[in-house]
Formats: C-alpha cells, sequence, structure tokens
C-alpha cells in the first residue's frame, strides 16, 4: 500500500527537484500562475505527446488543428460565454477578499477576517480576460484570452471539413492554452487561471449522440488507467441537472482522488448541436453537413473530451509519489512515472569518475540519447546517485564499472523494484525498449 502523498510533500519535491516554480517567485510570486522547471516541462511535454497520440495518430477518424488563443470577439457572443460564463460571487465588505457563492456559508463568519454578516449580495463574476487589440481601447476593440479551446475547432469546422475528406463520426483534437479568471487558487497547479486543455470535439449524426458519449466515456477513462494511474483513484461522476455547463445536454467527470479530495480531471460532455447552430446564427454561414452517401444535410451533434494537461500533470505526479521504507531502514522517495512519460527514460551513471569509466559512460549515454531521454551523472556515491533518479521518477540507472571494461556489459538497474541485471552494451537500446513496451502500451 502506498503512502498518501499531501499536496505540500508535492509542492516541495516539484520545486525541489526542478519540476514546478511558482510564477514571478522572486517577486513574491503570482497567484494561480506557475511555470514548469527543466523536469516539468519534459514531462508535461511527454503527457501532452502520449495524449496527442492516442486521440490522433491512433485513431482512424481524429484530424489535428491549433487555432489562435484570440478569437473574433463574436465567438464567445455565439458560444454563451459572454453571457453564460460566470461564477456567483460575494465580497467581505470588511476584508474585501472575495469568494465563490458556492463556497462560503453566507450567514457564517468571513473565512479570512472573521467578519460577521459582512458578505455582499452574491453577482455574477464572468471568468474570462479581456483585453484591446490594436491601438484604440474601446469597446469594439475587445478581444478575449479562450476560455476554452474547444470554439477554436467549433469555428474551423467547415475548414477542416472542406479540406481534410473527413467523413462523419469523425474528430478534431487540439492542445491548447486557455485563461479563466479564477478566484480560487489555492490548490497548487490543480486550478490556475493560465493552464492547458486536451480537447476533442467528436462530430456525429444526431441521435449517434448517446452512444458516441458512451464510447468516449469508457475510452477516456481506459487511457488513464494504461496511463499507469491506480484504478481506484478513478471514478466516474454524472452531472446532475443542476450541474451542467450551459452548452450540455449530458455530462459526466473522470475524477482522480487528489490530495485535496475527489476532483475532475476530465469532462466528457454531450454539446448537441448547441454550438455548431450558435455559430451558424452568429456569423451566417453555412454549418451543416452533407452526408455523401444519403445526401441527408444537417448539422452535426458532438460529443467532447476535455481534459486539463497542467491538472493531468498534477495527478501524474500525486499518483506516481511514494515514501518507502526500505528493509535496511533507509527511506527513499520514489516516483514510479510510467516510462512513457518519466522526464528521464535511463541515466547513465560511472561508478567512479577516474579510469576511463566516466568517458566510456559519457559516449553510452550519447549513443542512448538517439532512444529516449537520457541523463548522465558522475557525480557523489552511486547510492546518492540513485536516490536522486528514484525521486525524478528515472525508470532506468545503467551503472558502467570496471567490468564493462572487461566485457562490454553494464548494470541495469529498475526503479520499482531496485532489481539489478547485467546486458551488453549493444542490447541496452532495445532491452530499454523492450522493458518500456512490457510495462503497458501507451
Ligand atoms: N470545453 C469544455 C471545458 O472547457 P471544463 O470542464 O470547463 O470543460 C475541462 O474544463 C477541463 O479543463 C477540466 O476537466 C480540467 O481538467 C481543466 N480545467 C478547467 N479549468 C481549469 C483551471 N482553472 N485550471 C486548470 N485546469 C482547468
Amino acid at each position: 500500500m502506498k503512502t498518501e502523498v499531501t499536496m505540500d510533500q508535492l509542492v516541495s519535491l516539484c520545486k525541489r527537484r526542478g519540476f514546478v516554480y511558482q510564477s514571478s517567485e522572486i517577486y513574491g510570486g503570482l497567484s494561480g500562475a506557475w511555470d514548469y522547471g527543466p523536469l516539468g516541462v519534459e514531462l508535461k511535454n511527454r503527457i501532452r505527446d502520449c495524449w496527442w497520440k492516442e486521440m490522433t495518430q491512433l485513431q482512424d477518424n481524429i484530424v489535428g488543428l491549433d487555432a489562435a488563443i484570440m478569437m473574433h470577439p463574436k465567438v464567445w457572443e455565439a458560444s454563451g460565454h459572454v453571457d453564460n460564463f460566470s461564477d456567483p460571487m460575494v465580497d467581505c465588505r470588511q476584508c474585501k477578499n472575495r469568494f465563490r457563492a458556492d463556497q462560503v456559508d453566507l450567514a457564517s463568519p468571513c473565512p479570512e477576517c472573521g467578519g460577521k454578516g459582512t458578505f455582499t449580495e452574491p453577482r455574477e463574476f464572468n471568468l474570462m480576460f479581456s483585453t484591446h487589440l490594436g491601438a484604440v481601447k474601446n469597446d469594439s476593440s475587445i478581444v478575449y484570452l479562450r476560455p476554452e479551446t474547444a470554439q477554436g475547432i467549433f469555428v474551423n469546422f467547415k475548414n477542416v471539413m472542406q479540406t481534410s475528406r473527413v467523413k462523419i463520426p469523425f474528430g478534431i483534437a487540439q492542445i491548447g492554452k486557455a485563461f479563466r479568471n479564477e478566484v480560487t487558487t489555492k490548490s497548487f497547479i490543480f486550478r490556475t487561471c493560465e493552464f492547458e486543455q486536451l480537447e476533442m470535439q467528436f462530430f456525429v449524426k444526431p441521435g449517434d449522440e448517446d452512444q458516441w458519449f458512451s464510447y468516449w466515456k469508457e475510452s477516456r477513462n481506459a487511457y488513464y488507467k494504461r496511463l499507469g494511474i491506480r484504478e481506484d483513484f478513478l471514478r466516474y461522476s454524472d452531472h446532475g441537472p443542476d450541474e451542467l455547463a450551459h452548452y450540455a445536454k449530458v455530462a459526466c467527470d473522470i475524477e482522480y482522488r487528489f490530495p485535496i479530495g475527489w476532483q475532475e480531471i476530465e469532462g466528457i460532455h454531450s454539446r448537441t448541436d448547441f454550438d455548431l447552430s450558435r455559430h451558424q446564427e452568429y456569423s451566417g454561414k453555412d454549418l451543416n453537413y452533407l452526408d455523401p452517401d444519403t445526401k441527408e444535410r444537417f448539422v452535426p451533434y458532438v460529443v467532447e473530451t476535455s481534459a486539463g494537461l497542467t491538472r493531468t500533470v498534477l495527478m501524474v505526479l500525486a499518483d506516481a509519489y511514494e515514501e518507502e521504507t526500505l528493509k535496511d531502514g533507509e527511506k527513499r522517495t520514489v516516483m514510479h512515472f510510467h516510462p512513457s512519460v518519466a522526464p528521464v527514460t535511463a541515466a547513465v551513471l560511472p561508478l567512479v569518475k577516474k579510469d576511463g569509466l566516466d568517458e566510456l559512460a559519457s559516449s553510452i549515454e550519447r549513443d542512448l540519447r538517439e532512444h529516449f531521454p537520457t541523463f548522465y551523472d558522475k557525480a557523489g556515491a552511486i547510492g546518492r546517485r540513485y536516490r536522486r533518479m528514484d525521486e525524478i521518477g528515472t525508470p532506468f540507472c545503467i551503472t558502467i564499472d570496471y567490468q564493462t571494461k572487461d566485457d562490454q556489459t553494464v548494470t541495469l538497474r529498475f526503479r520499482d523494484t531496485m532489481e539489478q541485471v547485467r546486458v551488453p552494451v549493444g542490447e541496452l537500446a532495445a532491452r530499454i525498449n523492450e522493458e518500456i513496451r512490457a510495462y503497458a502500451r501507451m
């Protein structure tokens, strides 16, 4: 049984090992924004690439897109975000702090200053950030930073349809930044004002949406299990009628048991023809699909899968973390990352940095770079170097010792079991790739 990780332990490891830093830390930090350090950006990019492979390359009928963050302001009127994308907020008249109305008890004292009866009436607070495009600042120059990547897909539906020879059912996938002026941002990278989304809109024939909704719900949950996430830390949570977003007919979250409790990692939404119909109405452009076989014309229905990339990073970190007590009583912190997302796949370590072992190790590391992310470390006792690699989740350590000079074999050490085997240098890359494949298909 793994010990439960706390958010403080994760924040501390992320800072110590260069996964995640507070944004603008030397100026005291900026709430709701975080920076990804050398290992964090590798982890995030690898998780992103796994999703892209899963949702485009391994699919028959899903194509990719990368739309601009800033879009025509009419997009957000049509999508309903200008009118509906808001949270009811209350302010404390005494300390001026603002809270989501559903997260405080209006009859209780203010959680910040303890003031009694100090809350204002709830007011709707739109979560979109706005700015001005061009030199003139007036109402007609307002643009929004997109609060979801999905709308970039909807407004390109016609372009993709006309240029990609896709036939319904088909999907368009996109990865990108999204921005929301979140008031509660205290849970590390869980909820931030700037974050990344992994979204896919699947266009189907009206009437087929329930079947595709079930399909994507299961498919996305299976994906997380293949990513190595513990099964008993994943669950579905169906939205009740009063929880549905303004665009959704049916919705289900995939939740993970974070250190702060069960929380959404991904939403599967049945969006009907809401978005395409609204864009058709607001743009005046025909967004119907003409079925080449039946000659029927219709506005497709949409089933969306929408996950947070940065939130997935937090889930992967939380799920991987373990503080182990070894047989000899020694403690080790180990991150059990799936080898497909670990920031470093293999570390190459010369036993000592003399007698030519360091040069030999360095040349082996250079060869392996072609195959997967590697790291070369010759500083400190070998035991300490193993611990450093365990703590950043490196699944394989390769040690070059005096025997290597004699028989061209090295020690291959496995992070999770700490077992060691000897492998010929020439077979290393193939052996490690075989081990990765055996882990689980990703
Ligand atoms: N297009 C639909 C949509 O955006 P959502 O449930 O609002 O749906 C989808 O967001 C996913 O985006 C969430 O499951 C979560 O993983 C991520 N997400 C949303 N807001 C976030 C925030 N403020 N910080 C980090 N991730 C966020």
